[in-house]
């Protein structure tokens, strides 16, 4: 049994934030509701690889869930919206600030038609505080949420991480939101309103660059390749360097490709068994006992020269030697893996993390499985809806409206849009 199963979500998320979240509810047995404008999710269109298919940026985000398009902006349409909260346990959101209220469906007024419903909100940043009227995007919030100036190499410009820690990361945060509210409801009997700002969302994710931010106040960073010194300001962008107190770097393999490195996180444990493995081979013999690199201290204080030296070994090798060389030493490492190397890795597919699916508009496609595994409700990942797909479906077995009213409110424009005016 699908551990979310009695639960139903109206979500009205678009783009990639909000459809995270959902999409992970439903994966976990939610009935989702995807309640879209009459031209659907905007994403439906976007970077489109098939022409007149829904796009891989929807599909990939929107799998098992059902569609409905209601026009929120005919009065037919509310009271369809209507009918829906009443019926749902969950209400979710990312619209520009006061999209919704501008609608006419403050949280108040969600509260009034339902208190029992838990209403999720995504906003770039927040409902509060001098930002709360812009609207954001990924980047916008990598940038103002502290990422991308600790991101890149010191004297070049600030960097985004590819992975989507605004976008999908916020999804992430109120998904744990949301069902806590829902805890607490089944307690309480009264929902309640979850809002998730991007902005604070990358500033979590971010969280050990505060802490090297307050250390910059007592002493530089010792375990940072680039320099830094006491009240230096803001914690500067460190490359490669690892986050943690033990050492790391990417280091290039053989043959040089642009993928064609591995992480090595030189973990104090392993320092003298790494030196004994990779010394001979390049001449230092008497590397594990070199005073130079014999205390972590040491090797902070002399990490350009160890790198090189780890590097000069790594070249002989290519990134999944090294990885059998590095893990038979129990040193923590990871080859830098491509998109085409994952596609085709082992664990990957033991584990269904890439899912192959059909779709009546695209055909086969794949998309990324879920990575939370429930012992007793494994998810089963399904195609995401064609536009509009359910909308009879729902209107029947959610609402119980019959073949007539159905047919009245479509004649009414409560599930399209209303004709162009004729200029
Ligand atoms: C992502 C974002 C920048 C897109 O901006 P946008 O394309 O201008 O879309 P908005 O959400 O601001 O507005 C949606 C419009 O569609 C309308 N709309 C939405 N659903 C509708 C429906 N079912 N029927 C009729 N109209 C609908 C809204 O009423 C609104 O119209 P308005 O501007 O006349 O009020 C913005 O939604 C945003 O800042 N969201 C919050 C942060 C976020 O999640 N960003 C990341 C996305 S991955």
């Amino acid at each position: 049994m699908e551990a979310l199963k009695d639960v139903r979500i109206l979500d009205m998320t678009h783009v990639q934030a909000g459809p995270t979240c959902s999409q992970l509810l439903a994966w976990m047995g939610a009935d989702v509701i995807k309640l879209e404008p009459p031209h659907g999710d905007a994403t439906r269109g976007q970077l489109r690889d098939v022409p007149n298919a829904d796009s891989l940026y929807f599909t990939m985000l929107n799998c098992n869930k059902r569609s409905i398009t209601v026009n929120m902006k005919s009065a037919e349409g509310k009271l369809v919206f209507v009918e829906l909260v009443k019926r749902s346990d969950i209400l979710m959101e990312n619209f520009g600030p006061g999209v919704l209220d501008r609608l006419g469906f403050t949280w108040e007024k969600i509260q009034e038609i339902n208190p029992r419903i838990v209403m999720g909100s995504i906003k770039g940043f927040g409902s509060s505080g001098p930002y709360a009227d812009f609207k954001a995007y990924e980047n916008v919030a990598q940038a103002m949420g502290g990422s991308m100036s600790t991101t890149g190499v010191p004297d070049a410009p600030p960097y985004v991480t590819g992975a989507q820690i605004g976008d999908s990361g916020t999804g992430l945060h109120l998904a744990i939101g949301l069902l806590a509210a829902l805890h607490q409801r089944d307690r309480t009997g009264k929902g309640q309103y979850v809002e998730v700002a991007m902005m604070d969302g990358v500033m979590n994710l971010c969280r050990v660059k505060w802490r090297d931010h307050q250390r910059l106040w007592r002493g530089a960073l010792s375990e940072y390749s680039v320099g830094t010194h006491q009240g230096m300001g803001a914690t500067p962008r460190a490359g490669n360097d690892s986050g943690g107190g033990q050492l790391g770097n990417a280091v290039r393999c053989r043959p040089g490709g642009p993928n064609d490195f591995i992480y090595v996180v030189v973990q104090e444990a392993v320092w003298e068994a790494l030196a004994r493995r990779i010394g001979p081979e390049v001449g230092m013999p008497g590397l594990a006992t070199d005073p130079k690199f014999a205390a972590i201290a040491d090797r902070r204080a002399n990490q350009v020269d160890m790198w090189e030296i780890i590097g000069e070994f790594a070249l002989r090798h290519d990134k999944r030697e090294m990885m059998r060389i590095l893990n038979d030493l129990n040193v923590p490492c990871g080859p830098i893996m491509s998109t085409e190397d994952l596609f085709n890795d082992e664990h990957v597919k033991l584990r269904d993390m890439m899912v192959e699916l059909d779709h009546p508009q695209r055909g086969k496609w794949w998309n990324v499985g879920m990575p939370i595994k429930l012992s007793d409700s494994p998810a089963r990942v399904e195609r995401s809806p064609t536009l509009g797909e359910h909308n009879e479906e729902i209107l029947r077995e959610v609402l119980g409206y019959d073949e007539a009213r159905i047919s009245a409110l479509k004649t009414a424009g409560a599930f399209s849009n209303p004709p162009k005016k004729a200029a």
